[in-house]
């Protein structure tokens, strides 16, 4: 096929459009002509190709490419070969716009937005009796289920497609999101147009479709129901029981771009408490707060647990992973384990990084998490002032 280097962006896919950049590919077998639109004064994120090299062909405006720690002024004509994992980064420094291309081998995912899975077919036990008729991702903390917590964190990343992972018993989920015309009729003759918005507003939150899991196998016997909505891409987990504040997939997202590897969210626990988490051990640190993870174990007795760091709740995974869920290999407690499926990746040679998640992070299916988040959610929501003059009147002073 013949292009003009000016007919790319028409004849190319936009894979990428934001305040910084338009990005259009022209994909062939194994390679990806790729060319960025970047903004005066604006960057791109910046990231490392860990398998392939990389060309880079400057087209027209003025800036600078970043090559591990170096700085080279760059513009139309220059031609940048980056070698295999060298952070790269290219700046726009002029007044016009920079255009350049790159070629690469195609990688896991290129051009697709990710999608993220929110398992919520457990049962709860810890939670038993009020999750006997009841999920818990529907719990209420303050005036909204966990779920809807999580859902929104997702949206928020940028994440609008959503597959949630239901169970037996688990209706209220679906009826949540989905439209309530006889409510919405109700509360428009009463007049009620705030609760009316907000209630509309939940059922267009996002492309949210459900799928069963037909047996409660585990949390990777979960997300493996999820192999043909993700496809071969990169995939977000965010667990429907778990809440993060501030929002942690966020973050996540920016250190999946910049690695293009698995991420998982990290928090230290102590040592008593390693059993009842997947424990993470460290390898090199690549970033603040971001490392290479040499190994995952599930629920390790404290004498064995490499270190106090437990997965929390925030995943973004390589679609490799399916085929060591598919495996169907039984773990800790009988069931399959996604922490076991993630060991198997790392031992594969995947890359897989460590975020030691710097804020709270609420595991609503044990009960002193729900009520600490009821209670935080409290103190920052209307009723603030009156709850913590509650606490006070029991002894509670703040800070
Ligand atoms: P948990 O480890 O909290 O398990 O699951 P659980 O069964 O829900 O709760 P307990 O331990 O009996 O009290 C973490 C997440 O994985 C989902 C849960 O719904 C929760 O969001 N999960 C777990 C599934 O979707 N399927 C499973 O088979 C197990």
């Amino acid at each position: 096929m013949r292009i003009r280097a000016s007919e790319l962006e028409k004849k190319g896919r936009l894979v990428k459009k934001d305040e910084r950049y338009e990005v259009y590919d022209i994909e062939m077998e194994n390679l990806v002509l790729s060319m960025t639109k970047l903004f005066p004064g604006k960057s791109t994120s910046g990231h490392y190709h860990e398998d392939s090299e990389e060309v880079y062909y400057f087209l027209e405006g003025e800036g600078k490419i970043k090559l591990g720690e170096q700085e080279y002024p760059a513009s139309a004509g220059d031609i940048f070969t980056v070698p295999k994992d060298t952070f790269h980064q290219v700046i726009n420094t002029g007044e016009q716009v920079l255009k350049f291309m790159a070629v690469f081998e195609k990688y896991e995912g290129r051009g697709t937005k990710l999608k993220a899975i929110i398992p919520a077919a457990g049962h709860g036990t810890r939670f038993l009796p009020i999750t006997k008729a009841q999920p818990k991702e529907m719990l209420p903390v303050l005036d909204k289920p966990v779920i809807q917590y999580v859902v929104e964190e997702a949206l928020d990343a940028g994440i609008d497609n959503i597959l949630i992972i239901t169970g037996r018993g688990k209706r209220a989920i679906e009826d949540h999101f989905d439209r309530a015309p006889e409510l919405e009729q109700f509360l428009q003759e009463a007049g009620k147009l705030v609760q009316l918005e907000e209630i509309r507003r939940i059922s267009e939150l996002a492309n949210i479709t459900y799928l069963r899991q037909k047996e409660a196998l585990g949390l990777g016997h979960a997300v493996l129901q999820a192999r043909e909505f993700v496809g071969n891409a990169y995939f977000a987990v965010l667990l429907g029981d778990v809440i993060t504040m501030p929002s942690c997939m966020n973050e996540m997202l920016e250190i999946h771009k910049r690695y293009r590897a698995s991420v998982i969210a990290l928090q230290e626990v102590s040592k008593e408490e390693t059993k009842k988490y997947g424990i993470a051990e460290l390898g090199e640190e690549l970033d603040t707060n971001v490392y290479e993870l040499a190994d995952v174990i599930e629920k390790p007795e404290p004498e064995e647990a490499p270190s106090t760091l437990a997965i929390t709740g925030r995943y973004i995974l390589s679609s490799k992973i399916f085929k060591y869920l598919a495996e169907g290999r039984r773990g800790y407690g009988n069931e399959i384990q996604l922490t076991d499926a993630i060991r198997r990746l790392i031992q594969e040679g995947e890359r897989v990084v460590g975020y030691l998640y710097p804020g709270r992070v609420f595991d609503i299916g044990n009960k002193l998490d729900w009520m600490k988040s009821n209670i935080i959610f409290s103190l920052e929501g209307d009723c603030g002032e009156e709850i913590e003059k509650f606490l006070e009147s029991l002894g509670y002073r703040k800070g």
